[in-house]
């Protein structure tokens, strides 16, 4: 199954010069998450999502478990396009219920990671095999009238992937998604929701320091894309809520004065020590607050779903 790529042609090495320009030479500096997943950030991300402390992956999984067929009644979907798939592993409970309600005809992942992209094509290729798997590899921000646009779709935008984008990001992404959609077709939208501090800096500062090797790894591939020599190991992990915009931080903290060599940018940055990169926020919702972000965005609710204990929504909305 032949990948359409719209990362190609010195795109990706483009973006990625622009943003690690601009993010290192503003104050404060900060650069964009979807630059920790290459090969080995996208197997990092999966070691995290089957960590103890990491309870998002298993709640979203929860409610796709009690929900899926509710979801897929009401969104009549015949087509699945989802964002940021990664490793595709919840999507299946939503594939296996479009199938089971007679709808299911085809499946696009959507991600900027070519790898895990193909290996989890292979997979439902092989696991579906009347579905037509279209991947697509692109960045949910620049490129979503690109995506396919045939059939009743679902987009299926999980894992609260969309926190990661700040709030007036947020709202043009959400406006330019509606924009692509048709009458009828559904948004399902995954949200971890404001809970217990304590809970939400453990599930990103983990005991056996996944997260802070996932972290760090955004340097490793800068290091190899644009020849600079950082030293990752220098920069310590750091993860902190931060209260009035509820969302969770993820910092790289200069442990020494450095300076850094960025040979492709011909830049050099000088760090003092304890500086800080800002590398995610990931935003942290409140029901009341996705359904108006949706409905500012021209799509209406048909149902918002949580788990029992209250710490994740997925919410189907309709154009
Ligand atoms: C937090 S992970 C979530 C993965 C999976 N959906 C889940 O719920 O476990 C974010 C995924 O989005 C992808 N991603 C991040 N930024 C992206 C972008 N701008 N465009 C497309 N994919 C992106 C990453 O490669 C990764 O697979």
């Amino acid at each position: 199954m032949a990948v359409i790529d719209h990362l190609d042609g010195g795109y990706l090495r483009q973006a990625l010069e622009h943003d690690v320009r601009t993010g290192l030479t503003s104050t404060p500096r900060w650069l964009p998450p979807k630059w920790f997943y290459d090969e080995t950030g996208s197997d990092l991300f999966s070691r995290i999502t089957r960590l103890d402390e990491y309870y998002p992956t298993r709640r979203e999984l929860e409610i796709l478990r009690d929900n899926a067929a509710d979801i897929a009644a009401r969104s009549g979907a015949d087509t699945l396009v989802e964002l940021g798939s990664g490793t595709s592993e919840k999507t299946v409970l939503l594939l296996d219920a479009l199938a089971a309600a007679g709808t299911l005809r085809s499946y696009t992942p959507v991600d900027v990671d070519a790898v895990t992209l193909e290996a989890a094509t292979r997979r439902l290729a092989a696991d579906y095999p009347g579905l037509a798997v279209r991947p697509v590899r692109a960045d949910f921000e620049r490129h979503l009238s690109l995506l396919p646009r045939d059939g009743r779709r679902m987009v299926a935008f999980l894992g609260g992937t969309v926190g990661n984008l700040p709030p007036a990001a947020r709202e043009v992404f959400l406006k330019e998604l509606r924009s692509t959609l048709r009458p009828g077709d559904t948004l399902l939208l995954g949200t971890d929701l404001v809970k217990d501090v304590r809970r939400l800096v453990a599930a990103y500062d983990d005991e056996e320091g996944v997260t802070a090797a996932f972290n760090r790894n955004v340097l490793h591939v800068i290091n190899r894309e644009l020849g600079a020599d950082f030293e990752p190991d220098a920069f310590e992990h750091v993860a902190r809520y931060d209260a009035d915009n509820e969302w969770m931080e993820m910092r790289l903290r200069a442990s020494t004065a450095m300076k850094v060599r960025l040979a492709a940018l011909d830049l050099s940055v000088a760090f003092e020590s304890g500086e800080e990169i800002r590398t995610e926020i990931s935003a942290k919702f409140r029901e009341e607050g996705v359904r108006a972000e949706l409905e500012t965005a021209g799509l209406r609710v048909i149902r918002s779903y949580t788990d029992p204990a209250g710490d994740f929504a997925l919410t189907l909305s309709v154009r």
